[in-house]
């Protein structure tokens, strides 16, 4: 049974709590859902934009953090440009020339990020109100959050009927279960864009953070960060974590890809797996607090970004600031810039076909 408490109350575990975040600029109602579980790890899920607002687990003696950056009520994510948690979509990170051809057809899409397109575009599935239902499963507590993106929106073609479930689960997971349909085929690339900082959001940079990722080639990227349809192995380049390395071990080395990233902001091509099940995609171990995330997920890409272009002048959860590196993002997805790249996974969704990923971030300690 879902328990909706009232707004004030206290959560408690294994129950969903609805609480005012705030309005939209033109006066709708905006609402926080504050998930727990049985072990009191607590997800708290905006349905302006499906931003995960808050994540509090638990560091090896049991005190719980709150591990991802973010804003204390709806007027500081109108104002984002940084995607703090957000759902990202139609499409995930960049097209580039903001134009693709798709059956012979060329689109044309809005351009934010110089002459490209970045995260869906001027207004973005994380700029969009979506309708909430929230769920009790066998797994634990769930928010689901569906929106319409009409045909034509930031130039994609199609009617794109989105649904996303997010789950926090009573094995301290919180899984994101992504599903499209389209009436006219188009291109699609959904993922969430949390900044995690496992110390805590707004304890320092992530530079001592020890990442893992399975990952034996990379898609370097141009000066406008669109891949240049090349997959690099990552032998002998500082993209190989494929032992735990501390995330700042490498990061300013004179590599051009670095220095074109300004830091890590690049795609991982992830070994799949065979039966379509979720994979390891990343592993990160904090030393201090012994938190560990594993990243599992049935996209064939990750794109960890060090936030690189975080400087510290937004004000955050608490009043906290986040500084550049502050923060490190591994956004599960299909490859940037897919849809002019042929040789690169499919993004392409045919009416009568479903889109469906899944992706979950499984908390743990190390002694
Ligand atoms: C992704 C991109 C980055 C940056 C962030 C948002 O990670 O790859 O270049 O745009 O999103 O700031």
């Amino acid at each position: 049974m879902t328990t909706l408490a009232p707004v004030g109350a206290t959560p408690q575990p294994g129950s969903t709590t609805k609480k005012s975040f705030g309005k939209t600029p033109d006066g709708q109602s905006v609402d926080l859902y504050v998930l727990t579980n049985k072990n009191g790890a607590e997800a708290s899920i905006t349905n302006y934009g499906g931003a995960l607002v808050s994540l509090k687990v638990s560091d090896r003696n049991g005190k719980l953090a709150d591990v991802v950056l973010g804003y204390d009520n709806a007027d500081g994510y109108f104002a984002d440009k940084s995607y703090f948690g957000a759902l990202v979509g139609r499409y995930g990170n960049r097209i580039g020339h903001a134009q693709f051809v798709l059956d012979g057809k060329t689109y044309t899409l809005a351009k934010n990020n110089g002459e490209n397109t970045l995260h869906g575009g001027i207004k973005g599935f994380n700029k969009a109100l979506w309708a909430a239902k929230t769920l009790s499963t066998k797994d634990g507590q769930s928010l689901e959050l569906y929106y319409l993106s009409k045909d034509g929106e930031e130039g994609f073609p199609g009617n794109l009927k989105v649904t996303v479930i997010y789950t926090l689960t009573d094995a301290n997971a919180l899984k994101i279960d992504y599903t499209a349909a389209t009436d006219k085929k188009t291109v699609v690339n959904l993922t969430n864009h949390a900044y995690f900082n496992l110390a805590g959001q707004g304890s320092g940079d992530i530079l001592g953070h020890l990442l893992m990722i399975p990952a034996d080639q990379f898609t370097p990227v141009d000066a406008g960060l669109i891949p240049t349809g090349e997959l690099r192995d990552v032998m002998g380049t500082p993209f190989d974590f494929r032992k735990p390395t501390a995330i700042g071990a490498r990061i300013d080395q004179a590599d051009e890809q670095l220095k074109l990233g300004g830091g890590y902001d690049h795609n991982f091509v992830l070994r799949m797996t065979m039966d379509h099940g979720e994979s390891l995609a990343a592993r990160v171990v904090e030393p201090t607090s012994g938190r560990v995330m594993e990243v599992w997920t049935t996209e064939p890409g990750i794109q960890f970004y060090t936030g690189n272009f975080l400087d510290g002048k937004t004000v955050g959860k608490g009043g906290a600031t986040y500084p550049k590196r502050n923060a490190f993002c591994l956004e599960t997805q299909h490859f940037p810039d897919s849809p002019n790249q042929p040789k690169f996974p499919s993004v392409a969704l045919t009416p009568g076909e479903t889109y469906h990923t899944v992706t979950t971030y499984k908390f743990s300690v190390e002694k």
